[in-house]
């Protein structure tokens, strides 16, 4: 794992951009995986800017999102589909039939995860991922005793993660209890992956996924069996890293040809 530790959550967001741009840049028909929550808001902004003033052309993308909640049309406020909208597709010129979200209406619930599993092949696997970090240490919505190997499935969420969200949907009992999600072994299969995390609230978490042992009960701890993954924290989010110091030294003293 390459553990990236900036001052702020600006500074790293810019930081997972370049990393991103460089994949946008390098490989015109890549497959982005893109994630919700507060988190990547400002990567987002960041690679609208570049869309925008350096001419970033996400036209040959395609793109897959790791999550939709159960039940929740596209259009309402709090869907996934919105918040991509919203924060990322209308600003760019990634083509709409290019865009994919599991579908949180479908009414044949296998069959629209074995879809999407098979979307993500035929468009040539995942090249970059980009991921949270639940404060309980799940990504996507692969909550706690997910199984490691996972592929797109319904899943329960945890009443963390529900109270987490819980805000968006005026209160806990209008938060979705079932969301379909990418599994572990589906985003495993990305040829890298970018984990982004900010804040105290995220530290203990991000500790475990590093530092603990692998297990199913913190899903990102499955990170550390992939070989390409980066974690670009704050200070705060990395302030219950034993190894911090030496995280840092490492990045300091990147050759000039690997540094983002
Ligand atoms: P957040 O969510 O970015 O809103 O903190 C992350 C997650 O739950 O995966």
């Amino acid at each position: 794992m390459e553990i990236i530790i900036q001052p702020d959550s600006r500074q790293a967001s810019l930081v997972a951009a370049r990393i991103v741009a460089r994949t946008v840049r390098e490989k015109p028909l890549a497959v982005l995986g893109l994630a919700t929550g507060n988190t990547p808001l400002q990567l987002y902004r960041n690679l609208v800017r570049m869309h925008r003033d350096e001419g970033l052309d996400f036209a040959g993308m395609t793109s897959f999102n790791l999550d939709e909640y159960v039940g929740i049309p596209p259009a309402h406020p709090s869907s996934f589909h919105s918040y991509m909208w919203a924060h990322l597709f209308s600003h760019i010129n990634m083509p709409k039939e290019r865009i994919n979200i599991p579908d949180g209406l479908t009414t044949d619930v296998p069959a629209a995860c074995r879809k999407y599993e098979q979307a993500i092949r035929s468009a040539g696997g995942i090249d970059v991922q980009v991921l949270g970090i639940g404060s309980n240490g799940h990504i996507g919505f692969n909550e706690p005793s997910s199984s490691l190997s996972s592929r797109t499935r319904i899943k329960t969420l945890t009443e963390e993660s529900r109270l987490d969200v819980a805000a968006a949907f005026g209160g806990e009992e209008g938060v979705p209890t079932h969301v379909l999600t990418m599994g572990l072994g589906t985003i495993m299969d990305a040829r890298k992956c970018l984990l982004l995390a900010f804040g105290k609230k995220k530290a203990r978490a991000v500790a475990r996924t590093v530092e603990g042992p692998v297990t199913a009960m913190v899903p990102g701890s499955v990170l550390q069996l992939h070989p390409r993954t980066i974690l670009v924290l704050d200070k705060d989010a990395a302030s219950e890293l034993e190894m911090a110091d030496y995280y840092a030294w490492v990045h300091e003293h990147k050759p000039d040809w690997q540094k983002y």
